[in-house]
């Protein structure tokens, strides 16, 4: 019942097809019930969001809040993970290179403050699913019901940029439990954004259109290094493994195939750790 108001309200009146119950019943997931005031203030969130990001033009950022926030889980401890861990993190300096609330706090207070009940993890996800949709990506499903977690995560979870697939797979499958079809469409977040040498030490977009969520970031990827755009040792990796370059093949040529991965990815990213049986 929650599933059918839900993707009514919220996802622009598409119910779950066959596939995405396949897909969901087969994540052995059981989402908790939400009141309707919980399910009013996703709703508003969202339109929130929607606005805050068409007039900053901070998809990325906010892509890159959930995904943080996310990638922390490890599958075998089932600590860290989307649970908005990441806004209490520890006194001292911030981690330069996560999108601290340091960074992203004045643009998603205003909007948090006018919904106390709203879980940060929630909300947190709820502005990664908005940034892809906004910006012409696929519509990834979003559940509520994420609880905040009131300890941070451990530190060093999340990739180094500067490695290749070992660790991206140590990171990814050992660590978070995805598959290598998830790290390669996963990576195609990077069709956002752009790096700052003052958060990461590197500098530019992998894209020549990095508000727009398309499949560029793999064919950018296939045509080579480019004068005034950027790949990060991790990106190229993908080129480099046996297993990563066929689907960095498929999805450089087909966008909808690219956007299938991507969304169902995307999904299981969201909800690691969360409404599981
Ligand atoms: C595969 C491992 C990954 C590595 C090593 C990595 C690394 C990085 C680095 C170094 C930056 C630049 C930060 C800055 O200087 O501002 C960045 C930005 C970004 N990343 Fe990733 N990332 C990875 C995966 C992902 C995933 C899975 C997503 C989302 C699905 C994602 C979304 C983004 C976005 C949207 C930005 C742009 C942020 C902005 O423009 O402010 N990344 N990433």
């Amino acid at each position: 019942m929650v599933e059918l108001i839900l993707n009514e309200s919220f996802l622009g009146g598409v119910e779950l097809d066959r596939e995405e119950e396949e897909l969901l019943a087969g994540m052995g997931k059981s989402y908790p019930t939400v009141s309707d005031e919980y399910l009013a203030a996703v709703a508003k969130a969202k339109r929130k969001l929607r606005g805050l990001i068409a007039e900053k033009n901070c998809a990325p950022l906010m892509l890159r809040l959930a995904w943080h926030s996310a990638g922390t889980f490890d599958v075998s401890s089932r600590t860290g993970g989307p649970f908005g861990t990441d806004r209490n993190e520890p006194p001292g300096e911030p981690v330069p290179t996560a999108p601290t609330p340091a960074s992203t706090s004045p643009l998603l207070d205003p909007i948090k403050d006018q919904l106390p009940i709203l879980s940060y993890a929630d909300f947190y996800q709820l502005a990664g699913v908005v940034a892809v949709e906004v910006t012409g990506g696929p519509e990834v499903p979003f559940h509520p019901g994420r609880q905040d977690k009131p300890e941070p995560p451990p530190e060093g979870r999340l990739p180094d940029a500067t490695q290749g697939s070992d660790h991206l797979r140590q990171v990814f499958s050992a660590q978070m439990g995805l598959s290598d079809k998830d790290i390669v469409a996963l990576s195609g977040g990077h069709t956002l954004g752009r790096c700052h040498k003052e958060r990461s030490g590197f500098e530019g977009a992998w894209t020549s259109n990095p508000l727009i969520f398309d499949n560029s970031y793999f064919t950018e990827l296939m045509s080579g290094e480019k004068e005034g755009l950027l790949q990060l040792p991790s990106d190229k990796a993908l080129m480099a493994d046996p297993a990563f370059r066929p689907l960095v093949e498929k999805y450089a040529a087909d966008e909808d195939a690219f956007f299938a991965d991507y969304a169902e990815a995307h999904l299981k990213l969201s909800e690691l750790g969360f409404a599981e049986e």
